[in-house]
């Protein structure tokens, strides 16, 4: 009590006040969490990557990353570094290096090893929408016109590229769609702007569990909207990626470039 009375009037004269008192032991520092750990990578995914790829890794606008199979598949080294520079012409920012407040190269480590072993973990005999296909997009592979036959025969039901073209479209009823799974178009050059090729690939390969969106494994849709068991191969992917990607030709004006870098 007396010390603090003291105290109180001290610090009215005193720069510094109680905290400077000599023997005062400093205030424990918050706890660090260490990123590896469960608790830890956590804490960095809801303050750094939320917003994007979605509380608790799903439903974001980016694609998850509580997903096992995909973290099975995207190597660990290729995870850091597009977490550490980012993804050029998209919205992927920088978390690391020399961006503002950058995540430091040994903690981002650490976060990637937490976030792989808390959501990377695929059960035993789990199915793998990718079918174990490759994370890597290679540039210039496959071809667009096969890739084109593809999409009509599983992909447009549920992509149609104007929605009125669908069977789901109710055209008595203009702007209603009846059928959730319908959503838009993918070869849209506006849509195409927004993401990368690698996005496109990863896309396809891996799916979006958490909106309906099949991986390589399927199902698909026939264009009349009946269930196609087939799945892709990675040729049928390389070749699907192609197709979308030659929608990019129709660019809107002439300074922009075509694969959406600045
Ligand atoms: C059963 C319906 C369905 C089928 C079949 C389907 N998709 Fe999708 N697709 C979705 C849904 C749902 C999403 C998530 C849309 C969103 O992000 O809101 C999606 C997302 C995507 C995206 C990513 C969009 C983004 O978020 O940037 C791509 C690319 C894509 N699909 C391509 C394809 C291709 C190629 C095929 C055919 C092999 C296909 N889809 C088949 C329903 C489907
Ligand atoms: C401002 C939004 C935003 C934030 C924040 C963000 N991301 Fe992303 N991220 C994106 C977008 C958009 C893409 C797709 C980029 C593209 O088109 O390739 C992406 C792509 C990725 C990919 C590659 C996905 C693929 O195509 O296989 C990884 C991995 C990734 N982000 C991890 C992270 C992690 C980890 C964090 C947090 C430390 C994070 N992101 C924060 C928007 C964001």
């Amino acid at each position: 009590m007396r010390l603090g009375l003291i105290c109180l009037l001290g610090t009215t004269v005193l720069v510094g006040g109680c905290n400077d008192l000599p023997g005062k032991p400093p205030p424990n520092p918050a706890p660090v969490i260490p990123a590896n750990t469960s608790a830890g990578f956590e804490a960095i995914y809801a303050e750094r990557c939320a917003g994007c790829h979605g509380n608790n890794g799903v439903l974001g606008a980016a694609r998850p990353m509580r997903d096992a199979d995909y973290l099975q598949s995207i190597p660990r080294e290729t995870l850091f570094a597009v977490t550490r520079n980012g993804v050029p012409g998209t919205r992927m920012p920088q978390m690391g290096g020399d961006a503002v407040d950058p995540i430091p190269d040994d903690v981002l480590h650490k976060f990637i090893e937490g976030m792989v072993d808390t959501w990377g973990v695929l059960k035993p005999g789990e199915p793998r929408p990718s079918r174990g296909i490759a994370w890597k997009h290679v540039p210039g592979s496959g071809d667009a016109s096969r890739g084109a036959a593809i999409f009509e025969a599983k992909c447009v039901y549920c992509h149609p590229a104007q929605m009125k073209a669908s069977a789901a479209y109710d055209l008595d009823r203009p702007g209603t769609v009846t059928d959730p799974l319908v959503v838009g178009s993918v070869v849209d050059p506006f849509y195409l702007r927004l993401v990368s090729d690698q996005h496109l690939r990863s896309s396809v390969v891996y799916g979006r569990a958490d909106l309906g969106m099949p991986g390589a494994a399927g199902p698909f849709r026939s264009p009349d909207g009946k269930e196609v068991a087939e799945p892709l191969d990675a040729e049928a992917v390389a070749d699907l990626v192609a197709y979308m990607i030659s929608f990019r030709d129709e660019w809107p004006t002439r300074a922009e470039k075509k694969d959406g870098a600045p």
